[in-house]
């Protein structure tokens, strides 16, 4: 891999990836598209008919299998929470890039997606809460931190490939 990306739901983990790969001229690698192709099933699925739990451990198993390769990894919002992940982007020698946004703007981006399981189960107050609880974890195996509020796909693009 050449560089992770991290970031709670909607922090453009996904837009950017694919840019930055594009530029890079390397494959872009989407955890929950790795994982919905292992899977069979969209992740609301998954997480309807087995639970979060066994989401998370093949989330592991994608996240090891999909390091190895070449490209432009972008983890999912729950990735970086799990111990043994962590680990793995605390280890790994491929940048960890976490792509930060307030509150509002990422209220703005993800409320109303159907494709989120934890938007419709947990409502506003919750996803409040759930990214403050993350923002240690996500801080702990970033290597550089991009604030996106305002700045277009193309300067957070720039600004990642200044610093690889
Ligand atoms: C999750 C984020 C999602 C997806 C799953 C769980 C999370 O990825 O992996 O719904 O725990 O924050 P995105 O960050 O791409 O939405």
């Amino acid at each position: 891999m050449e560089a992770i990306l991290i970031g709670f739901m909607g922090s453009g983990k996904t837009t950017i990836g694919k840019l930055l790969a594009q530029q890079l001229q390397l494959p872009h690698i989407d955890l929950d598209a790795q994982i919905t192709a292992t899977a069979g099933s969209a992740i609301t699925d998954i997480f309807e008919k087995h639970g979060e739990h066994y989401f998370r451990q093949l989330e592991h198993k994608v996240l090891v299998d999909s390091i190895a390769r070449a490209g432009v990894l972008s983890t999912g919002g729950g990735t970086p929470t799990q111990a043994m992940n962590l680990h793995v982007l605390q280890e790994t020698s491929t940048p960890v890039i976490l792509l930060e946004a307030t509150t509002n703007t990422i209220l703005d981006r993800i409320s109303n997606d159907a494709g989120r399981p934890l938007v419709n189960s947990l409502g506003t107050n919750g996803l409040v809460s759930l990214k403050e609880k993350r923002r240690s974890q996500y801080h702990a195996c970033a290597d550089l931190i991009i604030q996106t509020d305002g700045a277009s796909p193309q300067k957070i693009v720039s600004d990642i490939l200044h610093y690889l």
